[in-house]
């Protein structure tokens, strides 16, 4: 990001993030037909970069709506009674709640906030409800800064043969891999407001050839979110509905943004990223989440010092930054510092730098 072109209070949220304004730009781009060779051509223009960072050779669809949009999706279309959601903050609790208010009958296991998942606690679960048809993960728990090891869940997952997987990587996806292939992930979804660096609007998802054959047979999947539909359209180089043509142009100017800066050396710079933010964390005031598991898109700091947070986000606003309060019951114990999407180094230790000074650490 151009420090000369800042001219806005810089976003350290957990989403919507920062956005480049070369990307910015093209949303004033002249529309085009969402049924016309254009916008075919733009759709397909995607398909490769997206397919990198999921990891997949399978189609990546993309949803006009938020990330909630396409979690009550993954119900809708993937269970008919039982799920299983591994249950560690707001939005793996918000993915339960949505499985009860779509007429399932889910279970669940919980660990506290700030701690992470294990596979042997799965294992366990899976072993006494035999009856469970989906299990869902969510990769890194926003709310308290939590990365789940998505990769022992789904070997965990992998070992009974029809037992899906559908994983949250909201927060995750373009900070550290997914490998959706490889892990044999049915569905994997994500905003783009996040790592992926661009507005809110859409939700890129990939959904398996399993998960889509269980899809096939599953009644009352509905219309806007019908995977069969959005499976139908991508055959077609298109969305079963209008999408936001507009971000779409974003998103191909990103995905070639990030193909220029190499999957690997974006990942490197998330790792290096939250390693600088954890080691200040820990330093000055606490790190919330337990060692080991914490996020690569985001810190959850624990306010150790009990630092008011109305002040410290009035002050930081002054100088420019909004950080991310904490979340739902762990507002006033911790705040969130965002380094998703295209941040810099540079760019985190002046942050730092700032809030050392209003909270004199
Ligand atoms: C992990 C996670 N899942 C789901 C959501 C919901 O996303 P949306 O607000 O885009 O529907 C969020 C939003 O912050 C999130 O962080």
């Amino acid at each position: 990001m151009n420090e000369a072109v800042q001219s806005h209070p810089r976003l350290w949220i957990p989403g919507p993030v920062e956005v480049d304004p070369e990307v910015l730009e093209v949303l004033s781009t002249p529309l085009i037909g969402h049924r016309g060779p254009e916008f075919k051509q733009l759709y397909d223009a995607c398909q490769p970069g997206l397919r990198a960072i999921f990891g997949t050779e399978r189609p990546v669809f993309v949803a006009t709506s938020s990330a909630t949009g396409v979690m009550e999706a993954c119900v809708r279309n993937l269970v008919a009674k039982r799920s299983l959601h591994l249950c560690c903050g707001a939005f793996s609790e918000r993915w339960f709640e949505i499985a009860k208010e779509c007429g399932r009958e889910p279970i669940k296991i919980e660990v506290d906030w700030g701690k992470a998942f294990r596979a042997p606690l799965l294992d366990e679960a899976l072993r006494k409800n035999p009856d469970v048809e989906v299990v869902f993960l969510t990769h890194s728990e926003t709310s308290t800064g939590v990365l789940n090891p998505l990769f022992e869940v789904a070997a965990v997952v992998r070992q009974r043969p029809k037992l899906l997987l559908c994983v949250d990587a909201v927060s995750s996806l373009s900070t550290t891999p997914v490998d959706v292939d490889k892990n044999r992930i049915d569905v994997c979804l994500a905003g783009t407001q996040k790592g992926l660096g661009l507005p809110p609007g859409l939700t890129v998802f990939h959904v398996s050839e399993r998960a889509m054959e269980v899809a096939k047979s599953m009644p009352g999947r509905g219309h806007y979110f019908d995977f069969l539909a959005f499976q139908k359209n991508h055959e077609g180089s298109s969305t079963p509905t209008t999408p936001a043509v507009s971000l779409f142009y974003a998103l191909r100017v990103q995905l070639e943004r990030i193909q220029r800066e190499g999957l690997d050396a974006r990942y490197r710079r998330h790792w290096q990223l939250a390693a600088r933010a954890r080691a200040w964390a820990k330093e000055r005031l606490g790190l919330f989440p337990e060692d080991g598991y914490a996020s690569y898109g985001l810190t959850c700091v624990e306010n150790k010092k009990g630092f008011d947070w109305k002040t410290l986000d009035a002050e930081m606003r002054k100088r420019g930054h909004v950080l991310g309060d904490g979340y739902g019951k762990l507002k006033g114990k911790t705040f969130r510092v965002a380094h998703m999407g295209d941040l810099t180094m540079d760019s985190l230790e002046a942050l730092l730098d700032e809030i050392n000074e209003v909270m004199g650490l």
